[in-house]
């Protein structure tokens, strides 16, 4: 189960990265759009958290529903907000700056919030 969660801990953290590196390489672009990275980025990271979620539950530590909830709630917002612009030929600089926001947030909630399963 400890090679399972982390298979997809691995799976989850390059999810994230891919949306991260998709929104970062547009800083100095004057028209933003949703590219690969961010599509397959948030996709990748939405699906392994979930799982991870589930595999941590299956286990016998307790998990921090609180935590969970809140980087479900974001992650969601990023999702739908991502999809929802997918093929559009561009995308409001605001839109842009919101989801770069959004995903840093939820890096900081997974930092510096207490582990998410407790030991
Ligand atoms: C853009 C969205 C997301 C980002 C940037 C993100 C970021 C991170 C980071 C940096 C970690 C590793 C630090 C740690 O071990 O706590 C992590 C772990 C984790 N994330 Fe996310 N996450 C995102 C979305 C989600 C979603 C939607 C869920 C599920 C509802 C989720 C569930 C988890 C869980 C359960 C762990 C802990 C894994 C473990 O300790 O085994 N994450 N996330």
């Amino acid at each position: 189960m400890e090679t399972l969660r982390l298979v997809l801990l691995m799976l989850h953290i390059l999810g994230f990265a891919a949306l991260f590196g998709g929104l970062v390489v547009q800083a100095g672009q004057p028209e933003k759009t949703v590219n690969a990275a961010m599509r397959d980025g948030i996709g990748t990271a939405f699906l392994a958290g979930l799982l991870l979620v589930g595999v941590l539950e299956a286990g016998d530590a307790g998990v921090d529903h609180a935590k969970v909830g809140v980087k479900f709630a974001v992650g969601l917002v990023i999702l739908i907000l991502v999809m929802a612009n997918a093929r559009k030929e561009r995308i409001p600089q605001g839109l842009w700056a919101g989801l770069l926001l959004l995903t840093v947030a939820n890096i900081a909630v997974a930092v510096f919030w207490s582990p998410v399963h407790r030991l």
